[in-house]
């Protein structure tokens, strides 16, 4: 009787060391669930990148136009002097990491040799006939690093087999082809929906087409109005809304439609696809590179930068090479200037090393889901995030100086978005006054305050509305000293 008394009192014993360690262990507390929809592997990639540029390049460059007619005669393509190792060059000094190419436009006029038209390289002065602008173009960057996309323009106004739907198709598709097999590694291809203004009933085959791309590229984003992986912003100035969803509804989308761009501009807090937002606009007045035009002012890509970047998007920024087949000096001194205030403005985060105190945070102390995950420098899978049981309750960050020590015009705030988009409603206070009502954060939020530079004790930011637990990868208070010139200045 003892012996089985004492065989029990060990097997108990046992059972509860060994609960006692499944209890230590579960102590590590996991991840919070996301909340779907959530970027794929590519598209986060892409929210990475933050600035790409566009290069628009053509017989528009050489006719001084915009919409070339596809009249235009191939032999007035001839840039001498091109050299896409310097284009590579320019976007690499700018912290560029993809460029798109503009393999045709609108006129028809192909920078490669296709075998499917003689409207091309091939019929120009340039090397012969004998040049191929894509491949100088892929090559270059390749070389450099860079990432490379395409975008060749539905609308063609020079070949005769558009209007007839079945045969143009075709030929669009074998070009698509023409290009995607022989690159591989392309990471952006850019649809738009543009077609001859007395030609709208001629139908474009995206569904054909967009199963194409997917089959020759692999981690390949398409853009388009209707994405499926990149949306437009629904302008062309670079500015997204002020509320600024990676989530819509792709069933309302439908590409070249006029009733959607207020709704590409904002996206959906209930939208079902994962489908973020692409800023295009040009560092010059046009698209093409024209004698009589110059770079906007470093002042103007900032606003441009806080309206895109800034609300949770990325800046597509067109750079068109001239006709000597080079990016003009200006313009890349103005994009190198741009990179540099960037630079200036984010290298210093006046938050770090300082006192950050949170209304709660999962699993406790050590839970590893402390207010130091939003000053390290990864900025999508580290992040502070509170108690989930403490719904109840206001979910608050607070960054402590001392007496007026924190001397920033520049607040920004970042979700880990790895787990979806959720954010709705929050407000910033320093030192007890509501500076900020904000709706979404996203990937990144930046707000450069109306006024001067503040000097504050305490900066609060309380999250209000939300889609499930936020979960914030970064905070920054930064100086801006380009804006606040503006208010130093006579
Ligand atoms: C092309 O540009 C690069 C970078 O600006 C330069 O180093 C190189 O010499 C140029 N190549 C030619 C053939 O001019
Ligand atoms: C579009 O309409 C024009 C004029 O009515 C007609 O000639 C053309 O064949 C039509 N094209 C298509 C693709 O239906
Ligand atoms: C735009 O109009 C189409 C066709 O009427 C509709 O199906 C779609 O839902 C509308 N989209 C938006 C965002 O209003
Ligand atoms: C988007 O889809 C969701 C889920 O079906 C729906 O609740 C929401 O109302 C839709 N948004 C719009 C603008 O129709
Ligand atoms: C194109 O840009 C290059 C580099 O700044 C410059 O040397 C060349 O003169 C420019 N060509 C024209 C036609 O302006």
């Amino acid at each position: 009787m003892a012996r089985l008394w004492c065989s029990f009192f060990l097997f108990t014993l046992l059972f509860q060391l060994n609960n006692f360690c499944i209890s230590m262990v579960e102590q590590v507390p996991s991840p919070p669930l996301p909340i779907l929809p959530l970027p794929t592997y590519s598209q986060l990639k892409w929210q990475q990148r933050e600035i790409i540029m566009f290069l628009h390049f053509g017989v528009n460059t050489f006719s001084d136009s915009e919409w070339g007619t596809g009249d235009e005669n191939p032999s007035i393509f001839n840039p001498i002097g091109l050299n896409t190792t310097q284009w590579a060059n320019v976007a690499a000094e700018s912290g560029i990491s993809l460029m798109i190419l503009t393999a045709k436009h609108h006129d028809g006029f192909c920078l490669w040799p296709s075998k499917y038209t003689k409207h091309s390289v091939i019929s120009s002065k340039w090397q012969n006939g004998k040049g191929d602008v894509v491949k100088e173009f892929v090559n270059a960057a390749t070389d450099k690093g860079i990432d490379v996309g395409i975008y060749l323009s539905p609308w063609d106004r020079h070949d005769s087999r558009y209007g007839h739907d079945l045969l143009y198709n075709e030929y669009y598709l074998a070009q698509l082809q023409e290009l995607l097999k022989k690159y591989q590694d392309v990471r952006e291809i850019w649809f738009d929906g543009a077609k001859d203004p007395r030609a709208q009933n001629v139908t474009y085959y995206f569904s054909d087409w967009f199963s194409m791309v997917k089959e020759l590229q692999s981690s390949i984003n398409i853009f388009s109005d209707a994405g499926p992986d990149v949306r437009w912003v629904g302008d062309e100035t670079g500015t997204a809304g002020d509320t600024c969803w990676s989530t819509i509804n792709r069933t309302s989308l439908s590409i070249g439609a006029s009733n959607i761009t207020q709704y590409l501009n904002t996206g959906d807090p209930k939208g079902t696809d994962w489908l973020p937002a692409e800023c295009d606009v040009s560092i010059r007045p046009g698209w093409f590179w024209h004698k009589s035009e110059s770079p906007k002012k470093l002042s103007d890509l900032l606003d441009i930068y806080y309206k895109s970047v800034g609300r949770n998007c990325v800046l597509l920024l067109n750079v068109p090479p001239n006709t000597t087949g080079l990016i003009s000096e200006n313009d890349a001194h103005r994009l190198k200037e741009f990179r540099s205030a960037i630079d200036t403005i984010f290298h210093k985060n006046i938050a770090e090393n300082r006192y950050v105190k949170v209304s709660s945070q999962r699993g406790g102390k050590e839970g590893g889901f402390g207010p130091e995950n939003m000053l390290d420098s990864d900025h999508l899978w580290s992040y502070w995030t509170p108690r989930e049981d403490d719904k109840e309750k206001d979910h608050w960050i607070e960054i402590w100086g001392n007496d007026g020590s924190l001397r920033f015009n520049v607040i920004r705030i970042q979700e880990a978005i790895g787990l979806g988009q959720r954010i709705e409603r929050y407000e910033i206070y320093v030192d007890g006054k509501s500076i900020i009502q904000g709706t979404t954060i996203g990937y990144k939020r930046l707000h450069r305050l109306d006024g001067d530079v503040v000097h504050a004790r305490v900066v609060r930011i309380r999250f209000i509305k939300a889609r499930g637990v936020p979960l914030i990868s970064s905070i920054g208070l930064h100086f801006d000293p380009f804006w606040h010139s503006r208010f130093t200045a006579a």
